[in-house]
Order: C-alpha cells, then structure tokens, then sequence
C-alpha cells in the first residue's frame, strides 16, 4: 500500500498510569556527529546550541536574534506603597522605535528594609498587574483580556478586577525575605486567542525584528517580552540584575522556558506546573498530549509542532531537553497532585532526565529514583517537590522558591 496514508490517530488525554506505554526519549546527551557529549565546554559550544536551534525548528519557531533599544518612561512610583514596606514603581517599556502604543507596562515592588540592589522575582501575570495586589494605585490595564479574567466586561479589566490574583502573587511573603518583583501582563506582548497575532507584536513589530507572524508563535512573543524585561532591570538601579529568578506558571510556565533557554541572563528558573509543552514529557501519554494543545491553542506554538500530534514519538525533543536549556542555572520544577492535567510524574521524569546534563558542570541534579513524598523537596541544582493541591501558584510554592533562591544566590 505504498504511498497509503492511515486515518490520523486521536490522543485523549489519559489519567491511568496503567496505560501509560514504553516510550523513548531522544538522548539529550547524544550530538549531532552520533558521539556522546562528554563535558561542559561540549555541551556550551556544541550540544546546546543544536538542541536549541531543534526547538525553534520543531516547537517554538525563531526567537528573534535582533536586538532591539527599549526605550521605558516611569509612569509613576512610591516609596512608600504597601504601608511603607516597599517601593511601587510602574515603568513603560515601549518595544517599537516609532510607535509608542507598542508597550509593555511592568509593575515592580521593591522591600525598602533591605539595601538593594536587590534580588528580583520576574514572572507574568494572567489578567493584568492590577490583579496582583490590591493596592488601588496600580494602574488599571486597559488591554484585551479573556472574559473569564474577574471583572472583566467586553473583555476589559474592571475595578472589580483588582487583586482577583493575589493569592498567586505573595507580595509581602516575597518582600520580607528581601526580593522584589516584576511582573506585567502576557497579553501587553500578544492576546492569548488564535488572532491574537495581529493585534500583538508579532504583527508590530515584524519588520523591526524581521521575522514574521508564522515564523514564530505566541509562546515566542511572550518569551521575548521577559527578555526584554530583563533590558530594562538592567538599567535599574535598585535591583540586582545578576540575580534575576523567572517564574511562569501553567502556560506561562512554558513560556519562561523558552525564555530562560533562549537568555542566559534569567540567573534562576521556576517552572510551576507548566505541564505539556513545558516541564512534562510529552511522549508519556499521561494528561494533557500534544495533540489536544494544538487542538485547543492553535496560536501557542510553530506550525511544525502540530505535525507530530498523532505521532509523538518523531519529535526530535522532549521536554528533558527543554529544562536542559537551563544548565548550569538553579532550576525548581513544581507539580500539583490534583493537577494531572500538567501529568506531575512527566514533569519530574523530566527533570532528572536533565539532571545529566547539571552533572557535566559538577552540579547535582535529581537523583531520587522516584516522586519524592507531597511537599517534600528534592535535588540539588534541579530542585522537585509535588505538592497537595489544585493547578495553582500557592503560598507553599512560593516559600519553596524563595527559600531556594536564596539559597542559591547566596
Ligand atoms: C490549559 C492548557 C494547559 C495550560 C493551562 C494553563 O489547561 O491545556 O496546557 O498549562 O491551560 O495555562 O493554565
């Protein structure tokens, strides 16, 4: 039946561990020229950039290697916000060189009981940076955002929407052990909806960075945007631009991923629950597969990665390789149990999967054989834990990365 092709199969999303098949990962250690990468020099100089480069080929398409000269306004500060602990600023970033409604607005607190420069947590938000705190001196974002988001009408941000996200955000816990935090809304960079391409900067910003829309995705846009975060931290004083922590959560999780592989200055990454095409394996067939985020997220990533929906197993990466982008950097992946949509097993198969690659720098990885016990931290460099609980960014979560960055910039 040469030239045949077979009805596409279908992958549902399984939650039992039974069915979960044999699968193979593709050897993170194993270069181009078939010979096993042996050391770090190897691995910088050779491996990482080939792996790299299989990742915009396959799931994430180009990120944009022109640089760019942001230019950012304070749009208003305080030091005296959150009843004096800290000190508000609001900065504009704006990312096109003539057009000013090209922007992102970030959002930092920063602990005025310590003398800075300090350490900063940069992560994004889901529904705008009003939603973090409810503090009513952040400005209202006035940017599209998903009906579902608190408060929202005609898809805009309300006063009812303020502080609807404070729980993912523990503004004063982060505070008191003396880092700061930035973060803006992912929206500022593109809509999260499958056209959201053309009222983002995919569309404005395709001649200035050369590349277009179909080129990349939306999960390349928002990467780009935490970059670009970092150009700005860099020109500002009070923080410590050498000890930048990048946290996403869920999709935004996959997005600093990308991001913390794509920029060496992101010094520690935090993968919460990121899940499919992210921290999790995507050829255990466990939760969420690859075929129903491309079903469901059209706009998330390149248009090669669709072509391995109903065969995952001809993807030259896996997400072992994506958290292997992170060596030698600090990396903390976290899972929920209940969340078995992000499949917790797949992200910790991951993460000691990677771990072989922190050993070529002498750092040590995860070496447990299996899921360590609800919150119970394991590893070294690569840090896991498993928590009790729901999809979410918890005050547990945020203990575990604060105490682990604090640690590992010491
Ligand atoms: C959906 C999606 C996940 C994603 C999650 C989130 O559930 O299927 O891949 O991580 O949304 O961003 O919360």
């Amino acid at each position: 039946f040469a030239g045949f092709k077979s009805q596409a199969q279908t992958f549902p999303s399984n939650n039992d561990e039974s069915k979960v098949a044999a699968y193979t990962l593709p050897d993170v250690l194993k270069m181009p020229n078939g010979k096993q990468c042996a050391n770090s020099r190897e691995w910088m100089q050779v491996q990482r950039p080939y792996i790299f480069h299989l990742y915009e080929e396959n799931q994430f398409g180009r990120f944009p290697s022109k640089k760019i000269n942001i230019r950012y306004r304070l749009l208003e500060t305080d030091k005296n916000a959150l009843g004096g602990t800290a000190t508000r600023k609001q900065v504009r970033i704006f990312l096109h060189p003539a057009d000013s409604s090209v922007y992102t607005d970030l959002l930092l607190y920063i602990p005025n009981q310590v003398k800075g420069p300090v350490p900063v947590f940069l992560g994004y938000n889901f529904s705008g940076n009003h939603t973090v705190s409810t503090d009513n001196n952040i400005i209202l974002g006035n940017r599209w955002v998903p009906s579902r988001a608190r408060g929202a009408v005609n898809n805009r941000a309300t006063e009812a929407s303020r502080g609807a996200d404070t729980a993912s955000w523990q503004v004063s816990t982060i505070l008191v052990k003396g880092f700061a935090i930035a973060t803006a809304y992912y929206g500022d960079l593109e809509p999260d909806t499958a056209a959201g391409f053309m009222m983002g900067i995919r569309s404005s910003l395709k001649d200035v960075l050369n590349i277009q829309p179909n080129e990349w995705c939306a999960m390349g846009a928002w990467a780009w945007g935490l970059s670009l975060m970092v150009d700005y931290l860099q020109q500002d004083n009070s923080i410590d631009a050498h000890k930048i922590a990048l946290l996403g959560h869920s999709r935004l999780g996959k997005a600093a991923l990308w991001a913390g592989a794509a920029d060496p200055r992101f010094a520690l990454i935090v993968s919460n629950e990121s899940g499919e095409g992210g921290a999790a394996i995507s050829r255990r067939w466990y939760g969420e597969t690859l075929q129903i985020i491309n079903a469901h997220f059209p706009h998330w990533f390149a248009a090669k990665y669709k072509t391995y929906g109903d065969n995952v197993n001809a993807l030259p990466v896996d997400a072992h390789m994506l958290l292997s982008l992170m060596a030698p950097r600090p990396l903390y992946v976290a899972s929920a149990v209940e969340d078995t949509w992000s499949d917790p097993k797949g992200e910790f198969l991951s993460a000691k999967e990677a771990s072989k690659v922190y050993a070529l720098f002498g750092k040590k990885g995860i070496d447990a054989d299996s899921m360590p016990a609800l919150q119970q931290q394991v590893g070294g460099t690569v840090r896991y834990h498993i928590r009790a609980g729901k999809h979410a960014v918890t005050l547990y979560d945020w203990e575990q990365y604060l105490q682990f960055a604090s640690e590992q910039f010491r």
